[in-house]
């Protein structure tokens, strides 16, 4: 079960209620590269000329500070921001509400807003270009629509799947922008950040050991330097050395490269079942009992980024590196596909 796994990127029970890690400002938030310093200009400039900033919507996988960065962008503009998600939102009345109630220049997010109901969508279509609401009243032969004016506002929207959001809701915004996995770098400067919060002291060698199993996803770092604060805190009087982190992360069963039981399941069933590949999306979650998209949006990114895992138009191939990994010999040449996208 993917709720169970300590490396899972999605947010945990026991996570909603512990005091936040969570960046307020650009200062504190790290990484994502170029697309922050797009951003900030874009709400620099907003900000010059008094207006909303255009419509922003976050993709990429779980974990990578999508819901911190709407919050972070509401923050630098000195604006309010109210809060959904697609699934939450169940009659167009219910977004109506929402959309009357903004305040000029502020940001609306939705969250899993790939999950967004088509008759909902209808209603967003105008809100976000005209800022207005079509209301009908009345039923029948006398029902007449009404056009209601709304702020102005930015809404910013964030998936794991921008392939399933519909063409005419993602060209409505103005601002795209893709999240990356972090640089081992990166999650260092996330752990130091995060400790200090915290106020546990983080030795040199175990922020990179923790940097290096954390799968490229602020989430899962700061899950592990919690779990592993508690094992120095009974064992080694709250201090993070090597030693305590290599048992902790051991018990946790997490190897050194961020992988659990059902990552190495899923690269078995490659290697094993399908000798390495080209095996479809499908048959692989067929196999493996987990949920095709779970495969696509969960696990893949990050195997990919290490090298594991090619897409390939045929279906994934396993590589080299994963053979070694794993332990197994190759069982054959690898032939050559074209990158997909
Ligand atoms: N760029 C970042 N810098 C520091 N911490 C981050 C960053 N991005 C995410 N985090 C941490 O990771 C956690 C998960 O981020 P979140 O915004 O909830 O991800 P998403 O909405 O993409 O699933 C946050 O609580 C935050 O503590
Ligand atoms: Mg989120």
């Amino acid at each position: 079960m993917i709720g169970k796994r300590i490396v899972t990127p999605d947010v945990l029970q026991e996570e909603k209620k512990e005091p936040t890690l969570r960046p307020e400002s650009f200062d504190e938030y790290i990484g994502q590269g170029k697309n922050i310093e797009k951003l900030k200009v874009f709400i620099e400039a907003a900000k010059i000329r008094e207006q909303h900033l255009d419509h922003v919507l976050l993709y990429g996988p779980p974990g990578l500070g999508k819901t911190t960065l709407a919050g972070i962008i509401a923050n630098e503009l000195g604006v309010g921001i109210k809060v959904t998600s697609g699934p939450a939102i169940e009659r167009p009345g219910d977004l109506a509400a929402i959309l009357s109630g903004l305040q000029e220049n502020d940001v609306f997010f939705i969250d899993e807003i790939h999950r967004l109901n088509p008759a909902i969508e209808e209603v967003l279509y105008p809100a976000m270009e005209d800022y207005a609401l079509d209301i009908l009243i009345g039923k029948g032969p006398s029902a007449r629509s009404v056009r209601l004016d709304l702020a102005h506002f930015t809404l910013v929207g964030a998936t794991t799947r921008a392939g399933d959001l519909t063409s005419p809701l993602r060209d409505r915004f103005g601002v795209l922008m893709r999240m990356e996995l972090y640089s081992q770098e990166e999650l260092e400067e996330i752990l130091e950040r995060s400790a200090k919060v915290l106020g546990v002291a983080l030795e040199e060698e175990p922020k990179k050991e923790i940097a290096r199993r954390s799968r490229g996803t602020p989430r899962i770092t700061n899950r592990l330097l919690k779990r592993v604060s508690d094992f120095a805190l009974v064992h080694n009087d709250g201090i993070i050395n090597s030693k305590v982190a290599k048992n902790a992360l051991k018990l946790l069963e997490v190897d050194e490269l961020g992988l659990d039981r059902t990552d190495i399941n899923l690269l078995k069933t490659m290697a094993l079942l399908f000798d390495g590949g080209p095996v479809g999306l499908d048959n692989l979650a067929a196999s493996t009992g987990e949920e095709a998209t779970t495969i696509e949006d969960v696990y893949e990114p990050y195997l990919m980024q290490i090298g594991f895992i090619k897409r390939t138009p045929r279906g994934r191939i396993l590589l080299a590196r994963a053979y070694e990994h794993l332990g197994l010999d190759m069982v054959r040449e690898l032939p050559i596909f074209d990158e997909v996208d």
